[in-house]
């Protein structure tokens, strides 16, 4: 499973236009191993690979993300905003992200957003998607800020590696990662503390934080027992992979 101590950001978020092809390789030829992306869902049952509740940041398109057709969504550049060289980037769907990320030999956090009205109804497609275009189990990581989703994933496919996001760790954790067999627990590296993080460790869990993007900022969580750190930017984090080892 998880052997890795550094997993890319939305790709690797600095280093490309979040969550497309173009960061996933980023990350790739940065040297990361394992990526994190954020999978949503769309009018007309489409799913692609975005983090916002609206398109007007990463497209060249307005409006609410879930209330977006997906031919709409396919037809958007979402790369000229980060900068010229990315012109023509598309907005992926969950079928071509997982696709190219095998292809590249990644191992995937798959992060489920979730419509605030409608929390369930990504799951069964997100899982039917994983079963006909994901290999390796052991390569992947399913993990969502909302509980329902996930107790959902745990009933619909018990043998999937699942992870419970949060900001800051609630004193419910270990009745949450519990009920759904969790493999790991990923949180905000700044609201950490670090009995917070001995204790999740000692519970037998993985400890991922997220999204540091300098060495200082998570300096004493590898002494707490963080596993690895979800980062913008590989490259900070890259060597001391290796210091780690
Ligand atoms: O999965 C870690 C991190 O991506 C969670 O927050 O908002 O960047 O998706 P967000
Ligand atoms: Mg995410």
């Amino acid at each position: 499973m998880l052997d890795v101590k550094v997993v890319g950001h939305r790709g690797a978020a600095l280093l490309a236009p979040e969550n497309t092809l173009a960061a996933i390789k980023a990350g790739a030829d940065a040297g990361v191993k394992w990526v994190e992306i954020d999978v949503y869902l769309v009018a007309d049952d489409g799913l692609v690979i975005f983090h916002d509740e609206t398109l007007d940041r990463c497209t060249t398109g307005e409006g609410t993300t879930s209330q977006a057709t997906l031919s709409y969504i396919q037809s958007l550049d979402a790369g000229s905003w980060f900068g010229d060289e990315f012109i023509g980037e598309k907005v992926p769907t969950l079928v071509e992200a997982l696709t190219y990320i095998q292809s590249l030999g990644l191992g995937l956090n798959l992060e489920i957003k979730f419509d605030q009205d409608n929390v369930d109804a990504i799951v069964p497609g997100v899982l039917a998607e994983l079963d006909t275009h994901w290999q390796d189990n052991e390569k992947l990581i399913i993990s969502s800020f909302n509980k329902s989703a996930l107790e959902m994933c745990y009933q619909l496919s018990p043998t999937r590696h699942l992870a419970q996001l949060y900001e800051a760790i609630p004193d419910s954790w270990q009745e949450d990662l519990a009920y759904i067999k969790a493999y790991s627990l990923h949180c905000d590296y700044s609201l950490l503390t670090e009995s917070q993080a001995k204790a999740v460790k000692a519970a037998g869990y993985k400890l991922l934080c997220y999204t540091a993007n300098t060495i200082d900022q998570v300096a004493d969580h590898w002494h707490w027992g963080m596993d690895a750190i979800i980062t913008d930017d590989p490259n900070v984090f890259l060597t001391q992979e290796l210091i780690l080892d």
